[in-house]
């Protein structure tokens, strides 16, 4: 038998760029076996027409509470003692806000005020009206009235913005549905899927590089840059709050790691090299964030270098590429660099994806005053198969959570 068969779901689509969506997900539920009777908001209609989803769903749509010939067919209250699930799909914030608080107002809110069947929400929305403080409000009311909360997802909007408040992909959840209804594995099920989506990294291993190199010159002088390690350990910070295992291998910085990340502290290209190497074929993902010497003193001296003629000569040798011999490994991990860059950022930053074989590259101006080194803000433009996304300037912790999401729903893309 059929995982929803005999299944009554009223899908309520709201007015969503999501919506466009519906028609599938009405196909893929009826594929396993529910009967979908589709109920849609004005916004809705805005998006997608009601003789879409009548023709998908093979029933007539509801979409209006005043409407006499509809009311005749099947009346707001038959449909909500009719459902055995109310699914919301899209559910804007608007439509979650007029819920929590119980308005009934046009033919669906008042659905659901008039059903005693369960409910289910798919948030989808701008990441900013996600994370509004009155939105996340309205979730944890529902959700303490036992509303089934579906997503959202997080990643690359409609608008252009990144973060959580994507609609749940078609999949997900029907996906969703089918564990709602297979009543033995629900709550196990829905809270580990809810923590999959808070943290969807969770199961993986990051390994992260940040802060400058020392190359000795003796043992006392040496050759570094500016880098503070601050927007690797920013990055590191986000990938544990997205539920990663972080290793840091971190050149020698004066701010305090994240909690709970193992920390491997390297002085030079050569020491951090080889830590990068050992972790990285365990790594899920790699992010090359410090700022590496290119060239490092070819004969350190064992005595302080004494000063006596007026000029002095130093004889440098490469250091091996890090990010590109773990791009190299056999299984290498999601391989993600940094370009930093005067000018021309396109140009080099394309050119050391590609020669380094990396999946991603974020490059960022350092140019620029009051980003890149040292500073406590960036904006990156990242580059990967699908094309380019920008982060514009924002705090380092704020950058390093929009290009731990996108690392995250790329590397997603790639294995799935
Ligand atoms: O540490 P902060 O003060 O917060 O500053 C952040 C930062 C500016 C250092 C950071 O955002 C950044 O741009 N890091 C990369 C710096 C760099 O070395 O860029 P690059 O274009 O020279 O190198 C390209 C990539 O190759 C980088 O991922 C780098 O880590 C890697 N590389 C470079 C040389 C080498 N021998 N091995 C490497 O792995």
């Amino acid at each position: 038998m059929q995982i929803l068969q005999n299944k009554k779901i009223v899908l309520g689509i709201t007015g969503g760029i999501a919506a466009y969506k519906t028609p599938e997900l009405v196909r893929r539920l009826k594929d396993k076996g529910a009967d979908v009777r589709v109920v849609m908001t004005e916004g809705a209609k805005a998006f997608i027409t009601p003789l879409t989803l009548q023709a998908v769903s093979a029933n007539s749509v509801s979409d209006s509470l005043l409407d006499t010939q509809a009311e005749l067919a099947m009346g707001h209250i038959e449909l909500a003692k009719w459902a055995d699930l109310i699914l919301i799909a899209p559910a804007t914030a608007d439509t979650i806000a007029r819920i929590s608080n119980g308005m009934a107002n046009d033919l669906l809110t008042t659905i659901c005020l008039a059903t005693s069947a369960p409910i289910a929400i798919a948030p989808a929305m701008n990441q900013q009206m996600w994370h509004a403080q009155v939105t996340q409000e309205n979730i944890t009311r529902l959700s303490n009235r036992q509303v089934n909360i579906f997503g959202p997802g997080s990643g690359e909007q409609a608008c252009g913005d990144i973060g959580m408040g994507r609609m749940l992909d078609v999949s997900e959840l029907v996906e969703l549905t089918c564990q709602f209804f297979s009543k033995n594995k629900t709550p196990d099920v829905q809270k580990a899927q809810q923590k999959l989506i808070e943290q969807p990294c969770i199961g993986q291993h990051w390994v992260i590089t940040a802060g400058p190199t020392r190359e000795a010159i003796d043992p006392v002088r040496y050759i570094s840059n500016h880098s503070s390690g601050k927007m690797g350990y920013a990055i590191a910070a986000a990938a544990l709050q997205a539920g990663a295992k972080v290793t840091l291998i971190s050149g020698p910085v004066t701010i305090s790691p994240p909690e709970n990340c193992d920390l491997i502290q390297v002085e030079s290209a050569q020491n951090m090299h080889e830590k990068a190497l050992e972790h990285g074929k365990n790594a899920t993902v790699f992010v090359a964030c410090a700022a590496v010497a290119d060239y490092r003193v070819a004969n350190i001296a064992e005595q302080k270098i004494k000063k006596s003629a007026e000029t002095m000569q130093l004889n440098l040798i490469k250091n091996p590429d890090i990010v590109a011999d773990v791009a190299a490994l056999t299984n290498k991990p999601f391989t993600v660099g940094f370009a930093a860059e005067t000018q021309d950022i396109e140009h080099y930053a394309l050119g050391k994806l590609k020669r380094k074989n990396l999946d991603m590259i974020a490059a960022n101006n350092v140019a620029i005053a009051g980003q890149g080194f040292n500073s406590e803000n960036n904006a990156l433009t990242v580059f990967y198969t699908d094309g380019k996304v920008e982060i514009p300037l924002a705090s380092k912790q704020n950058v390093a959570q929009r290009l731990v999401s996108l690392i995250q729903q790329t590397y997603l893309k790639q294995v799935n």
